[in-house]
């Protein structure tokens, strides 16, 4: 396995670039099969979640073509409506594919959907809101059978906000007929841009990135070319490293605006940035960070929990008492014991809640990447702790983050890569 080795502290200098978003990808993957003709997605970050979802289409016989960022799909020679077990368990986003490929075979199964260790991930929204518009969802040895008996728009409330069931159900009904309102929706960028693909090719959604959702169903789509958004995980994630590490960084490609929750978090710590329409310049200052009192994490436009970890590191270098609250998952504050063992200083109350005390000297350890958030928060750690980090597990890392220590090494971080 390969691992990162860490010197620090140091600090960086530099521009980076934003990826194309993870998460758009993952839902785009499965638009493809909505539509006549072959998709050319850009701009495509070239990580393992997106090269697994890749895969799973290619394994059901869509014919995928790589030229760097830019991925082609056609779905035409799709022979397979089977997912398997060792398939789905993969990737959790497999799941977005079963709406699509229902329209078109009529009846799919799958296994049951893999995902990080953050939390019990379960799939329910999604089997009543295929319930709703008319799917037969049967359980199965080894996870689920869906036959389109009797498709027809409906109304459905999501009892929660689920980002993936609503990208999976509004890009169901976009080619069911009739009429299918989608409430307690999902208001998350990549909802949005989704949508706004769809009905270049021909769908008609309106409300998308609100938390109601009104679909026409149409019976025919034309594929086109689609341009990933930039992801807000990697621009936050770039603008908290770049404080934590006191660095003057300037992050470009990207959209301040789908970082607003973070930047009020930064107004309240003291922590200097100037922005534009597609870039943010954090400026460092030797002035003492202030803890922002209370964290929650919360559905878009609220603070994204994917940039929770990552934020936890920072607020160990804030002067006072930080109260972070997980309110998303209920296994994703299990890292704070790797940042203890580092010489953080922090109290996980309860799966949901961590007490931070700051500021604390962070000493580097030889750690473990849990998952993808948490792994790139032991990143920033390494970078700021003093002494040698030894980052194991480093496939979590890779899944959400392209090339991320060459990336890194550009900005003068000393972080070596090791088979
Ligand atoms: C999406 O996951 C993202 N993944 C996650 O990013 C992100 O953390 C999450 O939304 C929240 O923003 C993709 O977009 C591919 P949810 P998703 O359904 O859709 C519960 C990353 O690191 N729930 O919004 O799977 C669920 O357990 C990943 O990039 C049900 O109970 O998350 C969670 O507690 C991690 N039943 C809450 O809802 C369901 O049927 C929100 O989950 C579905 C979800």
């Amino acid at each position: 396995m390969s691992k990162f080795v860490i010197q620090g502290p140091q600090e960086l200098a530099g521009e980076i670039a934003v990826a194309g978003a993870k998460n758009a990808a993952l839902a785009a993957i499965p638009a493809a099969f909505l539509c006549g003709g072959i998709t050319t997605l850009t701009n495509v970050p070239r990580i393992r979640d997106v090269e697994t979802m890749l895969e799973i289409v290619q394994k059901l016989g869509a014919n995928v073509k790589k030229d760097g960022h830019t991925v082609t799909i056609d779905p035409s020679s799709t022979v397979s409506h089977h997912i398997t077990p060792e398939l789905s368990g993969k990737a959790r986003s497999s799941i977005m594919l079963v709406g699509p490929l229902l329209l078109a075979f009529g009846e799919v199964t799958i296994g049951h959907p893999g995902g990080c260790i953050i939390g019990r991930r379960p799939i329910d929204q999604f089997l009543e809101g295929f319930r709703a518009l008319g799917v037969k969802v049967e359980d199965t040895d080894e996870g689920y059978k869906f036959s389109a008996s009797n498709l027809k728009g409906a109304t459905y409330f999501f009892p929660f906000v689920s980002v993936t069931a609503t990208e999976t159900l509004m890009m169901t009904a976009a080619r069911i007929a009739g009429v299918t309102i989608l409430k307690n929706a999902a208001c998350e960028p990549e909802v949005k841009d989704l949508a706004q693909y769809l009905n270049r090719c021909g769908a008609k959604i309106e409300g998308a990135g609100t938390n109601t959702i009104y679909i026409e169903g149409v019976n025919k789509l034309s594929a086109g070319k689609w341009e990933m958004i930039p992801d807000r995980l990697e621009t936050g994630m770039f603008a908290v490293l770049s404080a934590a590490t006191r660095s003057r960084l300037r992050v470009t490609n990207c959209n301040p605006e789908h970082v607003e929750s973070l930047l009020t978090i930064f107004d309240r710590m003291g922590i200097n940035y100037a922005k534009g329409n597609d870039w943010i310049l954090i400026e460092p200052s030797k002035k003492a960070y202030k803890s922002p009192g209370k964290v929650i994490t919360h559905e878009y436009p609220g603070f994204a929990t994917d940039l929770q970890p990552p934020l936890t590191v920072l607020l160990t270098q804030a002067e006072g008492l930080t109260l972070v609250h997980e309110t998303i998952f209920e296994g994703r504050l299990f890292y704070v014991d790797l940042l203890n063992r580092m010489g953080a200083s922090i109290i996980l109350c309860d799966p949901h809640r961590a007490l931070v005390q700051g500021p604390t000297n962070l000493r580097g350890k030889k750690i473990e990447s849990p998952d993808i958030r948490a792994g790139i928060a032991m990143v920033i750690a390494g970078l700021i702790a003093s002494g040698e980090t030894t980052l194991d597990n480093i496939y979590q890392i890779e899944r959400g983050y392209e090339n991320l220590d060459a990336r890194l090494a550009a900005l003068g971080a000393k972080i070596e890569r090791v088979s």
